[in-house]
């Protein structure tokens, strides 16, 4: 370990990890251990904190973490490698993450990367989670935050570059129930928040006590919105009946690409989560919750971090909340650029500080999760229902939607659409009735991407599937995430079917041979589609993802190409 770190790094370093966390080894090398496997979850953290304030990781810097936390620096290298916001490299102080994935690629993202050439500060990046906005660019800043660059702004960006006029479409928020607060509430106001009946929905559950509080949820049907629908109360009994300590987990790491409604709930309305996660753990008896947040969201990080301090301040989170006895905190993460981390196992391993690589289940998360202890994890906007339910009761949320798909959904519309943003609609709403709220499609329609990159293409006699979980199960599709993006006759299908299929490619953890090497398969096959496309190889691909990979990832890569077949957009089938 020859290389040192600077002195700005060692400061870096040093305020990052808590003194009580700090070993120091003079003279010998301890790695492994009770000390090293305590410090562990401090490695992203740290490797990050040196990222966002010199720009870079450098080996000195590497070092001099690996000896504070004991961690073998190969293994500290694998990690550092494993996120794309991290750099093993020097990089200039700034450097531009340029979406050029399927909603901004067509609407001014390739533009913005072909004025800008071949240059060290400029890295194209997959969905940055502002497809309402297209097109995105985040900037990346050493010793500063970092920020986002979307198509309202990107007016003068573009003329900087000597480009032609960028699109500045406004984005749209509309619903009355999740969303009733968003741009109606400070959200940097935990006293607004309260005025807007914030707070009441957790002294109501302190009132009921854990076991009525799983009651009303499990009667609520509410089931998850991350992707696979799984009943929120059965999971939330399950992790209660296991020993303590116990852990609730909030998922927004927001990766797929097409999704943004979780960064519309977290910017607009900050404290509804954090009620909402202090609900979850007061149900599930845990001591502690986790935000683990997508590293490209620098504005909902910050409504995050101040509304947590406002609400240690006011007693509603530590160790006495609302004077109840009951001892809860909630502690960010920032991911640094993986979807995968998005997976609930591969999300766990990046807190505890080691490669965002999804685990064999089982054992499942309720009995072995984060730091091998019972969790439960739950998306944004599934646990941003839950201070409604307590307050409204299981049965009265169960007779909104339909039996099997109860409540609102949150729906991210996007691509070529009059008013593209964040819907709010009762659960058996159709397609097209979706679309008609976003102003309907702009040109002729030829295809809807549903449920993201991991979803599936329609095409337009779909526009009367009710979007429920039934209905699209029923027609063979998933509503995933809430993606609804369209696309009009003038856009290259297949540019952008070989996108998705170079997603998957870039973000497989390359764990299980099948993903790792089939979602290259597949991605040369389409890039190699002229007229015609390898359909009976694109089949068995999938089939050999599908029964042989370990985690979602490697079960759905295929499908959105498989779909995109199905519609002829990519040709003949040979
Ligand atoms: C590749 C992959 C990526 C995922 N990304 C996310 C994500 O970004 N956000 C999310 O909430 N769930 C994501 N999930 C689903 C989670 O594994 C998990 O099911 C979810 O967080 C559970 O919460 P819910 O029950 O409230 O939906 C992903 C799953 C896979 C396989
Ligand atoms: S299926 Fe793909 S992403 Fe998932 S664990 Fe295997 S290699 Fe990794
Ligand atoms: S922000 Fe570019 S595709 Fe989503």
């Amino acid at each position: 370990m020859a290389a040192e770190p600077t002195a700005a790094e060692r400061a870096v370093i040093t305020g990052t990890i808590p003194a009580s966390e700090q070993v120091e080894v003079v003279g010998r090398v301890i790695l492994g251990g009770h000390d090293a496997r305590r410090q562990r979850h401090l490695l992203l953290p740290a490797l990050a904190a040196v990222q966002s304030e010199i720009g870079w990781v450098s080996p000195g810097a590497l070092n001099e973490i690996c000896r504070r936390l004991l961690v073998p620096p190969a293994e500290a290298y694998g990690v550092a490698t494993f996120y794309a916001l991290i750099s093993m490299e020097e990089r200039p102080p700034l450097v531009a993450h340029v979406c050029d994935d399927i909603a901004c690629r067509q609407a001014g993202g390739n533009e913005i990367l072909s004025s800008l050439g071949d240059r060290p500060d400029v890295i194209t990046s997959p969905c940055l989670g502002q497809c309402d906005r297209r097109p995105s660019v985040l900037m990346q800043r050493a010793g500063q935050d970092d920020f986002v660059i979307t198509s309202a702004d990107m007016a003068g960006v573009v003329a900087a570059l000597g480009g032609g006029e960028a699109p500045t479409p406004p984005s749209y928020v509309q619903g009355n129930r999740l969303l009733r607060r968003v741009g109606q509430v400070d959200p940097g106001s935990l006293k607004e928040y309260r005025h807007h009946n914030g707070y009441q929905a957790l002294a109501r559950a302190i009132e009921m006590g854990p076991a009525s509080v799983i009651d009303e949820v499990k009667k609520s049907g509410l089931k998850g919105r991350g992707g696979a629908a799984f009943p929120t109360g059965i999971k939330w009994e399950a992790v209660a009946r296991e020993p303590t300590p116990r852990f609730i987990v909030c998922n927004a790491d927001e990766s797929e690409p097409g999704t943004f409604k979780d960064r519309v709930l977290m910017e607009g309305d900050p404290f509804a989560l954090l009620e909402s996660i202090t609900i979850a753990g007061y149900a599930t008896g845990s001591s502690r919750g986790y935000i683990y947040i997508r590293g490209e969201y620098p504005l909902a990080f910050h409504r995050l971090q101040t509304a947590i301090s406002a609400c240690r301040k006011a007693g509603l989170l530590g160790d006495d909340i609302l004077g109840s006895g009951f001892e809860f905190d909630i502690e960010i993460r920032r991911g640094q650029g993986a979807y995968i981390c998005g997976e609930e196992t591969a999300l766990f391993n990046s807190i505890e500080g080691f490669r965002g690589e999804p685990r064999q289940k089982p054992p499942f998360p309720v009995q072995a999760g984060l730091f091998g202890r019972p969790t439960a994890i739950n998306n944004v906007e599934t646990l941003v229902n839950v201070p409604m339910i307590v307050l409204e009761g299981g049965a009265s949320f169960a007779a909104t939607g339909t039996s099997e798909s109860t409540g609102t959904r949150l729906f991210c519309l996007s691509g070529d659409l009059a008013r593209p943003g964040v819907y709010e609609v009762e659960s058996g709403a159709t397609l097209r009735e979706v679309l008609d709220l976003a102003g309907g499609v702009e040109g002729q329609l030829t295809a809807i991407l549903l449920g993201g990159a991991a979803g599936s293409f329609v095409g337009p006699e779909h526009l009367d599937l009710r979007l429920t979980f039934e209905d699209a199960r029923g027609a063979g599709v998933s509503l995933g995430s809430g993606v609804i993006m369209a696309f009009n006759s003038t856009r290259d299908m297949k540019d952008l079917v070989r996108r998705v299929a170079r997603f998957f490619r870039d973000e497989s953890c390359g764990q299980c041979v099948p993903c790792r090497v089939g979602t290259a398969r597949v991605e040369e096959a389409v890039a190699r589609a002229d007229g015609s496309i390898e359909t009976g190889l694109i089949d068995e691909i999938d089939r050999a993802m599908k029964d042989a990979s370990i985690c979602g990832l490697g079960h759905t890569a295929a499908s959105v190409v498989r779909s995109a077949i199905g519609l002829g957009v990519l040709g003949e089938s040979r």
